[in-house]
């Protein structure tokens, strides 16, 4: 027998080589080569053909192809269910991804417990709690439908098993990185075992119409294989995330085949699990302070749904010969870029000046569109002049100090009407086409110069 071929798989981004390398000529992570056998059958093309192999597959016009309207079912929490793409479709399979203790199993032994309490049989795998453990978490949550059943398993092998047993309307297989099959030499984790461990349960899913939910930890430091090898071979890929000292959790689709992507749920951790938010602005602007300098809010739009959060910037002088620019929430190059506009164009001078930025509550926004407020926030904090309370900015700056227009105004403007606001500033080329608005007074400018002097006079 040919002796079985080796190679060396980079555990971070899984990139191949033949031979051992210190460093990973792809994604540049050191020490991160692992030596795995390759094995005949766990190649992509060899698990699209077992996947497709039991139907005759031909060209076919596309008009003759017969469409059923894909059957969704409700989770019963509707910030999960709304990143889905409007609930779980058959036979999908869904990647939860994010940073360990975030939330993860958390979310899905909620969202079990919801499908159990409504006659659902359903099967929560874990390859890292015991059976007692699930169960105290469940108490916290108020899990204790009949038809949630709890299997602790590592063996890729006997979970499938149990799962053509039991049938359930749905599986959770708690995490990835501990699943674990003897045909692959490697350890749980492995690159080549978590893609096996994918591509076998993506192939359950497929043929017997039961959706899959696979939960994965992503790893700063790229140690253990992170779901990202995954997301091409599973349907849907959401990511949760949050920063953990804030009880805030997002859940973002990245990827869906069946939905829009960018679409995004907010959630509290709470005592007895994870609770929707569902408006998520009233929030995140909960604990304004009114009159305070360096704070500007801005809305940012999620999907479908517009958000309205608040920026805080603070400078400072510097005592050391550079600057300090710190940036948390918002894109660091964008953020520069916007200081050296302020700088050029405004004749701010944030030269001796340290400036930090932060977005509340743990938000990210990388919108351009949250540009104009960012602006505002650090001339505030620089002039020690308060943006007035209820004004609220929209607008991408261009290099030339000029506000360029930005996409869904009239929902922003909306929203911010709704939560109280009565004035906004933003782009002249968005304001023609916009109708009155009832309770806000909508400013139009087309430079940086002017947004500063309609703010500040
Ligand atoms: P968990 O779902 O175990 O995270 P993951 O599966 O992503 O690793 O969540 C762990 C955190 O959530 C932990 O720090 C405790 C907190 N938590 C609550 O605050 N309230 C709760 O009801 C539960 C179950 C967890
Ligand atoms: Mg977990």
């Amino acid at each position: 027998m040919a002796k079985p071929k080796t190679f060396f798989a980079c555990q971070s981004c899984g990139s191949i080589s033949p031979k051992w390398l210190g460093k990973c000529p792809d994604c540049g992570g050191w020490n991160t080569m692992v030596e795995e056998r390759e094995v005949v059958d766990t190649s992509p093309r060899a698990s699209v053909s077992r996947l497709t192999g039991a139907e005759k597959n031909h060209p076919t016009p596309i008009a003759q192809i017969v469409s059923e309207g894909e059957h969704r079912t409700s989770l019963g929490i509707g910030e999960l269910d709304r990143v889905l793409g409007g609930g779980l479709v058959k036979g999908s399979v869904v990647l939860v991804g994010g940073d360990p203790g975030i939330g993860k199993s958390t979310l899905m032994l909620q969202a079990m417990e919801e499908l159990a309490s409504r006659g659902v049989r359903v099967l929560y795998v874990s390859g890292e709690e015991s059976p007692r453990q699930i169960k105290l978490r469940g108490e916290r949550l108020g899990a204790t439908s009949e038809g949630l059943l709890v299997l602790a398993e590592n063996s890729l092998e006997d979970i499938l098993r149990h799962a053509s047993e039991v049938g359930p309307g749905a599986i959770v297989v708690d995490s990835i990185q501990t699943l674990y099959t003897p045909d692959i030499s490697s350890a749980p984790g492995s690159i080549s075992q978590v893609r096996e461990g994918a591509a076998r349960l993506v192939m359950y899913a497929k043929t017997t119409g039961t959706p899959v939910f696979i939960v994965g930890h992503v790893t700063k430091d790229g140690s253990i294989a992170g779901p990202r090898v995954l997301e091409h071979m599973v349907d849907t890929v959401l990511y949760f995330e949050g920063d953990r000292g804030h009880a805030f959790r997002i859940l973002r689709a990245v990827k869906n085949r069946f939905g829009s992507t960018n679409e995004i749920g907010v959630f509290e951790m709470k005592g007895a699990g994870l609770r929707e938010v569902k408006n998520p602005s009233e929030i995140f602007l909960a604990e304004r302070l009114p009159d305070v300098t360096g704070s500007a809010v801005v809305s940012t739009v999620e999907g479908t749904r517009p958000i309205m959060a608040e920026l805080q910037a603070l400078v400072t002088p510097s005592s050391f010969g550079t600057p300090r620019r710190t940036a948390i929430g918002v894109e660091y190059g964008r953020f520069t870029l916007l200081l050296a506009v302020l700088e050029k164009r405004v004749g701010l001078h944030l030269m001796g000046q340290d400036v930090y930025v932060n977005v509340v509550g743990g938000l990210k926004v990388e919108e351009p569109s949250v540009d104009l407020g960012l602006i505002a926030a650090v001339a505030s904090a620089f002039k020690d002049m308060p943006v007035p309370a209820r004004t609220v900015l929209m607008g991408e700056v261009g290099l030339g100090g000029e506000v360029r227009a930005v996409t869904n105004a009239e929902m922003r403007v909306r929203e911010a009407a709704k939560l109280g606001f009565d004035r906004c500033i933003m782009p002249r080329s968005n304001l023609k086409k916009l109708p009155k608005i009832k309770g806000i007074e909508l400013v139009g400018v087309d430079q940086v110069d002017g947004a500063l002097e309609a703010l500040f006079g």
